[in-house]
């Protein structure tokens, strides 16, 4: 058996990852029984950041860690391989002429196949992942069927059914998969990644991140917003005060923050006040209740 909690703590220190000890445990026991993982959250609750991390720690370097970033357009020979129509002409179905995509290359080098917001992926394309999924097998037709190395292991990421703009993975492909689900860790984790991913280590490193984080946090309790920030928010929020000659100016958080944020959260519908009021009177509580200055 797996000491997980060795493998977790290691995880951890090695690529600087703050917290999510559950969540990796869960990750760790399924990738040691050689299942496939699907990571299901709101954007930047670290999804990316714990796949890279876990495939990395399990011996994906560059050379077989293979990310595929999906969309409405990606379609099977994307992931698969396609046969390059001139060399065909010349050479014939040989495999001189195939062009392997990300799926064929990892199940071949025993790589892992990252497949970042799978729920983009059209159903068609899906469909083409199945038996590489739960057999280990890839049919390539006129070419050869490929056995799965025996490192060869997936993961996927996508954000909740919810969110605007997504389609839901199918039933099939669903099956195939082990859901980890990642929430928003808590303020003073956010608070230590915030610090660490900012950079921030001036005398005023602890009061900016914990700015950073409290303005963050009231974005998703507002009433009037329907999406509140994710850490990058934050992130991007203290990178910006940090370069600022006078961070105790309220005129400077209040212009970063609109810089940091204004993309990063959605109104709800029919309010009176514009987003850019909606964000000063956010830092303005935020800053009154800190003991600012
Ligand atoms: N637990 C964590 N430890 C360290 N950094 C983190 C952690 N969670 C998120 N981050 C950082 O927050 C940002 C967003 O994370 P990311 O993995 O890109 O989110 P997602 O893929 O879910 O949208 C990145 O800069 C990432 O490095
Ligand atoms: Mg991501």
């Amino acid at each position: 058996m797996v000491d997980t909690t060795r493998v977790v703590k290691e995880i951890q220190v090695k690529y600087k990852i703050i917290g999510r000890t559950e969540e990796l445990r869960q990750i760790v026991l399924a990738h040691a029984v050689g299942k496939n993982i699907l990571l299901e959250g709101n954007v930047g609750v670290g999804k990316t950041r714990l796949a890279k991390a876990v495939a990395k720690y399990h011996g994906s370097n560059d050379s077989n860690f293979f990310r595929v970033d999906c969309s409405e357009e990606l379609l099977p020979h994307n992931l698969v391989g396609y046969f390059e129509p001139p060399l065909v002409i010349v050479k014939g179905y040989i495999e001189d002429s195939y062009k392997y995509g990300p799926l064929a290359l990892a199940m071949m080098n025993g790589g892992c196949l990252f497949i970042n917001e799978i729920n983009r992926m059209p159903e068609s394309t899906q469909n083409s992942l199945l038996t590489s999924l739960d057999e280990g097998i890839l049919e390539i037709s006129k070419l050869k069927t490929i056995k799965a190395h025996k490192d060869f292991f997936v993961m996927a990421t996508q954000n909740p059914a919810a969110h605007v703009g997504v389609t839901v993975l199918g039933e099939a492909l669903k099956d195939r998969f082990i859901w980890i689900n990642l929430n928003y860790q808590n303020p003073e984790e956010e608070t230590l990644i915030i610090k660490q991913e900012a950079n921030l280590n001036s005398g005023n490193a602890n009061k900016i991140a914990i700015i950073s984080q409290n303005i963050i946090q009231v974005t998703r309790e507002s009433t009037s917003i329907r999406r509140g920030s994710s850490i990058r928010g934050a992130i991007d929020l203290a990178t910006l005060i940090n370069q600022y000659d006078n961070n105790n100016s309220t005129k400077n958080w209040v212009e970063a923050a609109v810089m940091a944020l204004y993309n990063k959260i959605e109104l709800e519908d029919g309010l009176t006040q514009s987003k850019n009021e909606i964000i000063t009177n956010i830092v303005l509580t935020v800053l009154n209740k800190s003991d600012f200055q």
